[in-house]
């Protein structure tokens, strides 16, 4: 029996086990009356009305959804200020001294704590600081900022300021930092000198220097001096984030953006080498975010919630900065490695600050599962109440080991499917409703239509795979890609009718309307939860000068899901050798960070193609996959197929 069929019928047998909401939990649960999915599904505009009457408005929208596929506008000429959403208002309602955030730096007593009131200055302070620097409404403020406070509170003074952010993943390179700068023509830079990884020292202000060589726009540095490096610094240009803020009133005014307004702006990659600018507007994405965060992990006002996700990705935007604030949550920052000072460390943070809800990657509890439950049972877990997954898909014995390890058996477990475009969660369980069955992120939030198409667009048989597609606007939708508007109509929503939302990812639906997401169908992959563009790696590769051709695949990985293998053509002249491989491999990571870096470099004289000359990736995949390539019969070089498998294994 070939592979795929065992696995697809282990899917289908794991499909039988059943985890219904514990008893107790079910009964003081948010939301725990299933009637909300019909009443959601014909009342769809009330339904997310009554999540936007959740946060304060100056004004109140005239219309719910304004819907000219596929373009969006949700909450039409409301106005409200995000900033003042997640702080201001609690403020106001006497939760001025409740804790917004948790710091947890990666040396161990490293800690800090902002109450409501205390992040409620901070933030003012910040964006006086970034006015004062001549940020207006509309400016793009860059970051490029380790998990330190200062991130979280930046974010919320641009908001507060009515500047969007765009943040840049901290392990990013120089190159992409300076790509996402200039393409959003940048004035401000955020950054610091550096931080902690795994005992050492990552110098981030070296990264941060070589980029600004080339980023014309930028007038203005500020510096968090979280290591307190001695660094030269360009006096005219930069300023320590301290010094900045250290006179600045601790009030400011937040401005009244219009619901439509962007929040953010967000890269990422996608099927061309050049990253998409997602962009997020406030209202709905506010109204989203905070309402799926509420009913996912069941917010109460004694939660303590951490979410391990960087900000410098969509989920650290999501759910560790808007939805928990908005919601007048706890919300818990790690600055460092799990493995830091020992592979105990997230269940130490967990036990200590008594966290309830938690959210993290499969490949990070593939990760905690190879180390072996030694050391989570070395800690009292049993403040854990609702348990979280996102980024990929997670295999059934992670989630049992998940289950059962971390959570005690007791502890519903939500396997969130989303994506940085979505803004929020759209394929989840709601924890005191949805029975459970592990590898399924179950079905649509509440109004939402989900759906597995044929590539004619026709919904696919029961357990049969297809695309996912969402057939319904939800508020927290990008609203366009970046100065981009046809990429955005092209990417998303050409593949079937305008109205169709085409997720890029392949999933089937089984007999009880479960979702079964498998992974990306196009050139993205997704290696430890981090989205990257095969054609983005094969720029890279092909930048260096000793490579003619490259071809960029996923490979599949225990603990990281998929990790990149690049096949190269090298100019003639060159010699296939260990030492070039390494340096290729080391080429990318400097071009796209070390995230980027292929696992593998497998040189040859040819790659698969077509009689037009285009490069047959999919083949490449399957032997990775140490799958039957298939018919070969329409390539041009069919014979370089069985050379390549040689290689392979
Ligand atoms: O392939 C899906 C996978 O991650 C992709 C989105 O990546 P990104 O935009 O970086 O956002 C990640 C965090 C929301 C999706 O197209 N993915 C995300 N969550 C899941 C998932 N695949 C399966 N199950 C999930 N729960």
């Amino acid at each position: 029996m070939a592979d795929e069929e065992e696995a697809k019928i282990e899917s289908r047998l794991e499909g039988k086990d059943i985890y219904s909401p514990p008893e107790g939990f079910k009964e003081q649960a948010n939301v725990n009356d299933p009637e909300i999915y019909e009443y959601a599904e014909e009342n769809y505009e009330e339904f997310w009305a009554d999540k936007a009457e959740r946060l304060d408005w100056y004004e109140k929208w005239d219309e719910v959804l304004k819907w000219d596929p596929p373009h969006a506008e949700w909450f039409v000429n409301g106005k409200l200020n995000a900033s003042y959403n997640c702080i201001d208002r609690h403020v106001k309602n006497g939760k001025g001294d409740k804790t917004a955030i948790i710091w947890e730096g990666e040396p161990v007593d490293e800690t800090k704590e902002y109450t409501f009131s205390e992040l409620q200055d901070e933030v003012s302070k910040f964006a006086n600081a970034l006015k004062e620097m001549g940020v207006e409404k509309g400016d793009i403020v860059t970051f490029y900022l380790p998990m330190i406070p200062e991130l979280a509170i930046g974010l919320l003074a641009c908001a507060r300021i009515g500047a969007p952010h765009s943040v840049v993943f901290g392990g990013f390179s120089p190159e992409a930092l300076k790509e996402r700068i200039n393409d959003a023509e940048s004035e401000v830079l955020v950054t610091a000198d550096g931080y902690y990884r795994r005992g050492g020292t990552i110098k981030m202000w070296e990264n941060a220097e070589k980029a600004l060589k080339n980023t014309p726009s930028i007038d203005n540095v500020v510096l968090v001096d979280r290591m307190e490096r001695d660094i030269e610094i360009n006096e005219e240009r930069d300023s320590y984030y301290h010094e900045l803020v250290k006179d600045q009133p601790a009030e400011c005014e937040p401005e009244k953006m219009d619901a439509e307004d962007m929040l953010f702006l967000m890269y990422t990659s996608g099927t061309t080498g050049k990253p998409k600018g997602v962009v997020h507007t406030t209202g709905g994405y506010l109204t989203g975010v905070s309402a799926t965060h509420n009913w996912v992990f069941d917010i109460k006002d004694d939660d303590i919630y951490w979410c391990t996700a960087d900000i410098g990705w969509i989920t650290g935007h999501s759910y560790i900065v808007y939805g928990p604030l908005a919601n007048g949550c706890t919300t818990l920052m790690y600055e460092g490695s799990p493995d830091y000072p020992e592979k105990d460390r997230f269940w130490e943070i967990v036990e200590d600050y008594e966290v309830t809800k938690f959210y993290t990657a499969p490949t990070a509890i593939r990760l905690f599962m190879k180390w072996g439950e030694q050391y989570p049972n070395e800690h009292d877990l049993s403040s854990l109440k609702v348990l979280g997954s996102v980024g990929e898909p997670i295999n059934p014995k992670a989630w049992k080991w998940y289950h059962e390890v971390i959570g005690g058996g007791d502890c519903p477990i939500v396997d969130t499917w989303w994506q940085t475009e979505t803004g929020m969660m759209l394929i989840t369980p709601l924890p005191g409703i949805t029975d459970l069955k592990p590898g399924s992120a179950t079905k649509p939030f509440p109004g939402l239509r989900a759906d597995v198409f044929d590539s004619q667009g026709d919904s696919v048989d029961t357990n049969e795979g297809g695309y996912l597609v969402i057939k319904r606007p939800w508020p927290s939708m990008l609203r366009t890609l970046y100065q981009e508007p046809e990429r955005y109509v092209e990417t998303y929503w050409s593949e079937y009718e305008n109205d169709i939302y085409f997720a890029g990812d392949g999933a089937r639906k089984d007999e009880d309307g479960y979702f079964w997401v498998v992974g990306r169908l196009d050139d993205v992959l997704n290696v430890a939860g981090h989205r990257l563009s095969t054609m983005e790696m094969e720029s890279a590769l092909v930048d260096h000068p000793a490579v003619a051709e490259a071809a960029v695949v996923g490979k599949p990985d225990e603990l990281k899901g998929q990790v990149p293998v690049g096949y190269v053509i090298l100019e003639s002249g060159n010699e296939p050798s260990d030492e070039l491989a390494q340096e290729l491999r080391a080429h990318v990571g400097e071009i796209i960070g070390p995230i980027g870096k292929p696992a593998a470099i497998r040189f040859s004289d040819d790659l698969p193609k077509t009689r037009s000359g285009k490069i047959m990736r999919r083949i490449l995949k399957k032997l990775e996959k140490g799958e039957s390539a298939g018919d070969t019969s329409t390539l041009r070089n069919p014979d370089i197929v069985k050379e390549l498998k040689d290689k392979v294994q």
